[in-house]
């Protein structure tokens, strides 16, 4: 008799923008994950608002619709907490969660503070549960075969890492003050478009920054109805990682000529890799020839080709959420760990340090130290 298909019971607090991506990731495990991977059943949504949350219920495909998130933790056919929500609600839910031996997957910024980060870290390990922090940005192929190219040796010891991440969402004219402008978010250009570059960072490179330098500025003070806009518009930073790699990195909300750029280069003493999100199917590889040339990603073997078409059929951003959940839930059942090809809640409260150091530093004009804590003394350590 063949055997039932497992599946693991999800609730997501969310429903906009990252509860519509995270639920078209799980809608599409059972067509890509290889065999093995439990299925997930979206058995509960949360949201504040009833008749949105209804219509994304019903849209998404979620079984129950539920106002008070506590309850999505009661629910015994949950054994995943997936927390899409605003940066604000990430720790006490996802801390709530862990506490009561749910597996917890957490949207980035981890916590809005470090102390908060690290209590997630923390409360996720010692309940022994499954934790990863959605730097989806791993998930394209493209980077995850940069990264190989990088870790066999092939573009040298690495001296440049240089990215920026490029937005004009602060200049749209109808600004309103919403979540990510409150002080109390942990996410303007750093904290929320950084934060995915500064991962990426650590996961290319494979080395932690140790000491940074930064400028931060938020440009347009006041929204249209005139609230004080608390969070930054741009930031750019110089980081010192522990393997000699020097980082530059900014992000902007007030880029006038971009929607979305998304671009990173890595410069070592045998070559180069240049990454672009506008071509997110390709890597453009340089030896010491000088010459760049294009290297189209889904060839067979690279990574992510196989559970999806025949070699050379471009995949898009929104995959990443689908790759995303087949890794968690491949992990969940013990097929492999989620680090290092996912970012677990240890990866989360990395990058909230660098963060916090990112903003000492421009705070101070001086360069400012990176220290990151342990869990087993939690005390400040240069580790
Ligand atoms: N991985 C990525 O590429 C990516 C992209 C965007 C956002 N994010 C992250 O996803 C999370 C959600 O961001 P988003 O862009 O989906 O948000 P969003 O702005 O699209 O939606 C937020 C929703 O939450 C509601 N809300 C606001 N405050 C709330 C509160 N206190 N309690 C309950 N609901 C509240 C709002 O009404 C809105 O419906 C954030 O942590 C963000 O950093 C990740």
């Amino acid at each position: 008799m063949k055997r039932a298909q497992p599946q693991i019971g999800v609730g997501l607090l969310g429903y906009a923008f990252m509860g519509k991506a995270h639920s078209i990731g799980y809608r599409d495990v059972p067509v890509i994950a290889p065999p093995g991977v439990p299925w997930p059943r979206l058995i509960s949504i949360f949201g504040r608002t009833e008749s949105p949350l209804e219509e994304a219920r019903s849209r998404f495909g979620w079984e129950k619709a539920v106002s008070d998130w506590r309850r999505l933790i009661d629910d015994e056919d949950v054994q995943l907490i997936d927390n899409a929500a605003p940066n604000q609600l990430h720790a006490e839910p996802t801390i709530a969660a862990a506490k009561a031996g749910k597996h917890v997957y957490c949207e980035k910024p981890l916590g809005t503070t470090i102390d908060d980060a690290f209590q997630m870290w923390s409360a996720a390990e010692y309940a022994g549960v499954r934790h990863m922090c959605a730097f989806n940005y791993r998930f394209i192929p493209a980077l995850q075969l940069a990264r190989e190219i990088i870790g066999s040796g092939e573009i040298g010891q690495i001296y440049h890492y240089r990215s920026n991440f490029l937005l004009s969402s602060a200049l749209d004219g109808t600004r309103t003050k919403k979540w990510r402008d409150s002080g109390t978010s942990g996410g303007g250009a750093l904290g929320d478009l950084g934060a995915h570059h500064i991962d990426l960072s650590r996961f290319l490179i494979g080395s932690e920054p140790r000491r940074v330098q930064a400028v931060m500025r938020i440009v347009i003070p006041e929204s249209e109805t005139g609230e004080t806009i608390e969070t930054d518009d741009l930031f750019a930073a110089i980081l010192e990682y522990e393997n000699g790699c020097v980082g530059v990195l900014e992000a902007s909300r007030v880029a006038g000529g971009h929607l979305v750029t998304s671009r990173i280069e890595i410069d070592g003493s045998k070559g180069s890799i240049q990454f672009s999100l506008h071509n997110l199917n390709e890597l453009r590889i340089a030896g010491c020839d000088h010459a760049f040339k294009s290297v189209p990603v889904l060839r067979n073997g690279d990574p992510g080709q196989a559970n999806w078409f025949p070699p050379g059929h471009p995949l898009g951003w929104v995959d990443t959420f689908s790759h995303e959940a087949v890794h968690l839930l491949g992990a969940i059942a013990g097929l492999h760990e989620v680090d290092p090809i996912g970012a677990t809640f240890r990866d989360g409260y990395y990058c909230a340090e660098i963060v916090a150091a990112i903003e000492r530093a421009a705070k101070t004009g001086a360069a400012a130290e990176v220290r990151y804590r342990n869990l087993t003394s939690r005390v400040s350590s240069a580790n």
